[in-house]
């Protein structure tokens, strides 16, 4: 229950276990148009291209990056957390004169200032974190999308962290490149990225520029690919949609309510700006005095759950739990506001037995 990789699912472990298919093999066909097929419900778009590419999530980025920057293009960044920092250092290395519009940790970017900022700057390509796993915030696209329609800029977002855990509205929002990833809230191991691109951005850049200095991840010619993540990105996105998406996200929601519920009844208190934060990550301010990162190996020796350290300025300040997945459900809440409790009470915080988890069984 960390920042993800999150449990993956018994059924899409299964489905791996499968012999690998041969680049010839005509079920690697099959198998490559199903994944599009459900990738298109999954992202809410009518693209053609909905890809796979084999690797980090953040593979699935720097191929994004990769393929729609020519050197020397102005690209603007939007940034309220660690991930707008790789954005904006992966955007540099493939030649991008990056500029940025930032946020303090713990509050989504001003829309108003980052949609001046497009008009001003008129960028080749706009890159924002739909939801950024250090920060837990959910930054709405649907304005800067526009934004970026009226000046021809192109909009990546990455969505890692919110697929599957709550609304994605890639053609709503105008968005053009999309990247996720399986390990957050879709159930599946880490290892893919699932890449979904307009017609716009594939005609108007993808597959006119010169070739980018990688070829592995070149999104015009992703052709290489193991075929077991595929499998299991099938069964993960199978599951999704068979549970359905509009449940899965109130699934995460009510997760998410849960844990807070159950936190702030232990006394705790929780970080950031609340009404902007995303179902699937809680971040919690680590009471004075406790050792941050022995409470955490506790939890994981005696309970046998994860949760996980923060970054850059908020590192030491705050825990971050995550109900992603699998583990978005009441029993794992539970589970783990009553091992939580048990930690600190033998640490001597002052803390009502119980309390946690019967604030969440009235809530
Ligand atoms: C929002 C977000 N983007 C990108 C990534 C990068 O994922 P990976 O570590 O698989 O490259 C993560 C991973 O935590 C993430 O949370």
């Amino acid at each position: 229950m960390g920042s993800g990789p999150s449990n993956a699912e018994p059924r899409v472990l299964q489905a791996m276990s499968a012999a690998p298919l041969a680049a010839d093999d005509p079920a690697l066909g099959v198998l490559l148009e199903d994944l599009a097929a459900l990738e298109r419900h999954v992202f809410q778009t009518q693209n053609q291209a909905c890809l796979a590419l084999t690797g980090a999530s953040r593979a699935g980025l720097e191929a994004a990056l990769a393929s729609l920057i020519e050197p020397g293009d102005r690209v603007l960044v939007g940034v309220y957390g660690h991930f707008g920092e790789l954005l904006c250092s992966l955007a540099s290395r493939h030649g991008a004169r990056v500029e940025r519009v930032d946020a303090e940790w713990g509050t989504p970017l001003d829309v108003a200032a980052m949609v001046a900022q497009i008009r001003k700057a008129m960028p080749r390509l706009v890159a924002i974190v739909h939801a950024d796993t250090s920060t837990g915030i959910l930054q709405p696209l649907d304005s800067i999308g526009a934004a970026c329609q009226e000046v021809d800029a192109l909009l990546l977002a990455d969505v890692v962290l919110s697929i599957g855990g709550c609304e994605v509205d890639v053609d709503g929002w105008g968005v053009d490149v999309a990247v996720g990833g399986l390990q957050k809230c879709l159930g599946g191991p880490p290892g893919l990225a699932l890449v979904t691109c307009s017609a716009r951005a594939m005609r108007g850049r993808v597959s006119r520029r010169s070739q980018p200095h990688t070829a592995y991840l070149d999104l015009a010619r992703a052709e290489v690919h193991s075929t077991h993540m595929l499998l299991a990105a099938r069964e993960a996105l199978r599951m999704t949609l068979d549970e359905g998406l509009t449940q899965r996200w109130d699934r995460h929601h009510r997760a998410s309510r849960a844990l807070r519920v159950g936190l702030e009844a232990m006394g705790l208190r929780l970080f950031g700006e609340l009404s902007s934060s995303v179902p699937m990550i809680t971040l919690v301010e680590v009471p004075e005095g406790l050792d941050e990162a022995g409470v955490r190996q506790q939890l994981l020796a005696e309970h046998d759950i994860e949760i996980m350290a923060a970054f850059g300025p908020l590192r030491g300040r705050v825990w971050r739990i995550g109900t992603m997945g699998t583990n978005a459900r009441l029993p794992s809440v539970r589970a783990l506001l009553s091992g939580l409790e048990a930690v600190l009470a033998s640490r001597g915080l002052p803390i009502t037995r119980g309390a946690a988890v019967d604030a969440v069984t009235r809530a």
